[in-house]
C-alpha cells in the first residue's frame, strides 16, 4: 500500500498539530456557550479526523454521523449529493452543529449539507475540514474551521480513499499516477 504513494503531503505530526489548533478554535468559540455542541462527522472519510478532534475539544461535544455520497468511482465527482444515512434527532433545534469533513473540493457536499441542516431546524451550523482544495471550487464555499490547504492533486490517507483503499494510512499522500491507470 505504501509503495503506491508518490509523496507525503501532510505528515502525522502536521495532522496532530492542525487538529490541536482547530480544537482550540472550537473551544474558544463554544466553551460555556452551547447546551448541545454536536460534531457531525461525514462518513467515511472524516472518521480518523473526528476521532482525533473529539479527544482534543474540551467543551464536551456530542457526536453524530451522516453518510453522503458525492463521488462516483475513482477521482471524479458525480456533481450531485445523495444522503445515504441521515441524522435522526428530536432536539435538532437545540443543537449547535459543526459538520466535520475530510476535504472540501467542489464545495457541493458541504454547501448542500449546511442548507439541509438549517432547513431541518438546527440552532446553528458551522463547518470544519481537515483539508481544503480551494482551487477546485464549483460553488462558493468557505469553511469556518480549516486545517490545511492542499494543491489540486488527488490525495489519500487519514480517512481519504481511492476506490475505498488507503483510508488507514496515518498520513496524507499523493498516489503514483500509474495507480489510477491500472
Ligand atoms: P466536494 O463535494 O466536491 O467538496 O467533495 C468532497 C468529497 O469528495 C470529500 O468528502 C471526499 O470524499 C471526496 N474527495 C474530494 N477530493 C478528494 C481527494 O483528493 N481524495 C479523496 N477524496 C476526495
Ligand atoms: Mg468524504
Amino acid at each position: 500500500m505504501q509503495n503506491d504513494i508518490l509523496k507525503i503531503l501532510v505528515t502525522e505530526k502536521e495532522i496532530e498539530e492542525t487538529t490541536e489548533r482547530i480544537a482550540a478554535e472550537i473551544d474558544r468559540d463554544y466553551a460555556g456557550k452551547s447546551e448541545h455542541l454536536v460534531l457531525l462527522g461525514i462518513l467515511k472519510g472524516s472518521v480518523p479526523f473526528l476521532a482525533e478532534l473529539m479527544k482534543k475539544i474540551k467543551s464536551n461535544p456530542e457526536i453524530e454521523l451522516m453518510k453522503v455520497s458525492s463521488y462516483g468511482k475513482g477521482t471524479r465527482s458525480s456533481g450531485s449529493v445523495k444522503i445515504i444515512l441521515d441524522w435522526q434527532r428530536e432536539n435538532i433545534e437545540e443543537c449547535d452543529i459543526i459538520v466535520v469533513e475530510d476535504i472540501i473540493d467542489s464545495g457541493r457536499t458541504l454547501s448542500y449539507l449546511c442548507e439541509y441542516l438549517k432547513q431541518k431546524g438546527a440552532k446553528s451550523v458551522r463547518t470544519c475540514t481537515l483539508l481544503d482544495k480551494p482551487s477546485r471550487r464549483e460553488v462558493e464555499f468557505e469553511p469556518d474551521y480549516c486545517g490545511i490547504q492542499v494543491p489540486d492533486e488527488f490525495v489519500v490517507g487519514f480517512g481519504l480513499d481511492y476506490d475505498e483503499m488507503y483510508r488507514a494510512l496515518p498520513y496524507i499522500g499523493v498516489l503514483k499516477p500509474e495507480v489510477y491507470t491500472k
